[in-house]
């Protein structure tokens, strides 16, 4: 018997183009998927499905949460001296040091290095992360971090760092999570914390220099998996910096009067760099004033405020009295009050004054620390011990108080 194909009915036409439509839609979302997802190459790389092979225990010791074959700390870091690891990942510890000793350009990622606190006597050199094998709690300032306002992050869409308590009881700064920097503070567990972040981060398009991270509302798409911080992401995280090719960080001009130093603390702005920080350190950014009129006098020094295009601070990275910046400083970078699109990229121009476009300025946290740890004590980005009234030098302190040496 001949099988005569039935005519289809316009029902069946139109279900059929629909699924054709539908698929389309799918198969670009898989392709684009695909071209900005953070993560490359075969699964085995990172995961292993029984932490088995041949019998044997695969990647660090023991079963790692999501399959995985590391830890944060275990894909992190590097016995060489190059920008990534051996699972592709951005060093944050040259477990054998840094190329020179040195922080920075070709020597650290833009957060700095965790090197320096694993070694003897380095606890006020980073932060003390518990992940990181051989770093104990900081013998001097013990596990609740310098600062710490418990109500910092209440309400906070990602979380409650430590839950709120008055202090951190035993314990220890981890790499996310509720005790931890990256992630959702509402689980403990550091890899559940970015869940999700690595393969829908949107960084590593080809031909792509710079991703904005403007949306801060998941894990992925917040500046380096900062949930809810908003900055543009450098696509070498600063590897190669130059004054026109870098991170920029994400500060605004909060002029609160309830900044001051008294019981009552606001947080207006809750996607800044320094904000991020203020999540541990509150205090450190909302007790900063001595009165209720907002400005000089400070109590604590001023951070998420604009640099003034006037007095010293109009010469910022320019000492030569001609009242006009010079370009963006590596080592004392300011922060932008708008994020930039991933076209306009990062920028070498400072703007004093300026607390409204992508070439403002911006006093931020990081402008004189790193984020996880540095040569120097309280991770800064420069010697301390060296900025002296009339040394004549122009580095550190007076990149931006221009007339202080
Ligand atoms: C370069 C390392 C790397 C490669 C390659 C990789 N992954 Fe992952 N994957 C991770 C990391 C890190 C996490 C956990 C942290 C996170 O989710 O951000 C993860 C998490 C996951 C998760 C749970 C979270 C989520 O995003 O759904 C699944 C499922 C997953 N990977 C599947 C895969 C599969 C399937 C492949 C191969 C096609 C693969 N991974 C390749 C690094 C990798
Ligand atoms: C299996 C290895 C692996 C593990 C485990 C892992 N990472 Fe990553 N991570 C990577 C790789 C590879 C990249 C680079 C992906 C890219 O941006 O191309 C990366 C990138 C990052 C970035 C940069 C994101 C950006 O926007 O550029 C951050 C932040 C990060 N990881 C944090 C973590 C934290 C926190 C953990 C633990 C909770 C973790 N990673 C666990 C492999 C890993
Ligand atoms: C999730 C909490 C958390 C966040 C966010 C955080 N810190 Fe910390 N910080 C701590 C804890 C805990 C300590 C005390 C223990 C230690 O030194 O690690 C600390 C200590 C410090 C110290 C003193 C280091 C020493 O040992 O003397 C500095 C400086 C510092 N933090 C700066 C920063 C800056 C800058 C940022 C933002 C880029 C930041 N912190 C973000 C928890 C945090
Ligand atoms: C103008 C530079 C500068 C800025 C901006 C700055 N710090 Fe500091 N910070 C320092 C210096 C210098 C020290 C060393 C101690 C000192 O001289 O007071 C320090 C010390 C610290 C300490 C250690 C305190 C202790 O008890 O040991 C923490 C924590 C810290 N800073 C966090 C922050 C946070 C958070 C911000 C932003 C809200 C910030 N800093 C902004 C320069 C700065
Ligand atoms: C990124 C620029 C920048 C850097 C770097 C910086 N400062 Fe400041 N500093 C400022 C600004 C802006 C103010 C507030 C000025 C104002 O209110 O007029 C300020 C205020 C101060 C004040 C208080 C002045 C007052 O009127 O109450 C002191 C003291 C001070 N800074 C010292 C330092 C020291 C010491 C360092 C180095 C550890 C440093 N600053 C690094 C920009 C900077």
């Amino acid at each position: 018997m001949g099988t005569a194909t039935k005519p289809k009915t316009k029902m069946e036409v139109q279900i059929m183009s629909k699924l054709l439509i539908t698929f389309m839609v799918f198969l670009s979302i898989v392709l684009t998927y695909n071209y900005a997802g953070a993560v490359a190459g075969q699964c085995s790389n990172c995961h292993t499905m029984h932490d088995s092979q041949g019998g044997a225990d695969q990647g660090d010791s023991g079963a790692q949460s999501q399959l995985l074959l590391a830890s944060c700390a275990g894909c992190h870091t590097t016995s060489g001296a190059g920008q990534t690891t051996t699972y592709g990942a951005p060093a944050v510890l040259h477990s054998a040091g840094t190329a020179g000793g040195a922080q920075g350009n070709g020597a650290t990622n833009a957060g700095g290095d965790f090197y320096w606190v694993t070694q003897g006597g380095g606890d006020a050199k980073g932060h003390n992360v518990a992940d990181i094998s051989g770093v104990s709690a900081d013998a001097t300032i013990g596990r609740t971090p310098p600062g710490w306002e418990p109500n910092a992050t209440s309400g906070f869409t990602f979380g409650q760092v430590a839950g709120g308590a008055a202090n951190w009881g035993a314990n220890q700064l981890t790499c996310a999570g509720t005790y931890g920097c990256h992630g959702n503070h509402t689980t403990a567990n550091s890899l559940q914390a970015i869940t999700g972040a690595h393969h829908n981060n949107a960084n590593t398009g080809s031909g792509i220099t710079a991703t904005a991270a403007s949306a801060a509302n998941t894990v992925a798409n917040s500046y380096r998996f900062l949930g809810g911080i908003k900055g543009l992401e450098d696509a070498d995280w600063n590897w190669n910096e130059t004054a026109a090719s870098h991170n920029e960080y994400y500060g605004k001009n909060d002029t609160s009067t309830e900044r001051d130093n008294d019981t009552t603390d606001t947080y207006q702005f809750k996607e800044t760099s320094s904000y991020f920080c203020a999540e541990c350190h509150g205090f450190f950014h909302s007790r900063i004033d001595a009165d209720a009129t907002f400005g000089s006098p400070w109590v604590r020094h001023p951070t998420d405020i604009v640099l003034p295009n006037s007095g010293e601070y109009d010469d910022y990275n320019s000492d030569n009295g001609d009242d006009t910046a010079g370009s963006y400083s590596l080592q004392v970078p300011v922060a932008r009050p708008v994020v930039p699109t991933n076209a306009e990229g990062s920028s070498s121009t400072v703007s004093p004054g300026d607390s409204t476009t992508r070439t403002g300025a911006i006093v931020m946290c990081l402008s004189c620390h790193r984020a996880h740890g540095s040569p120097y004590a309280d991770l800064l980005r420069w010697d301390y011990t060296t900025i002296t009234v009339g040394a004549g030098t122009t580095t550190g302190c007076f990149v931006c108080h221009t007339d202080k040496n």
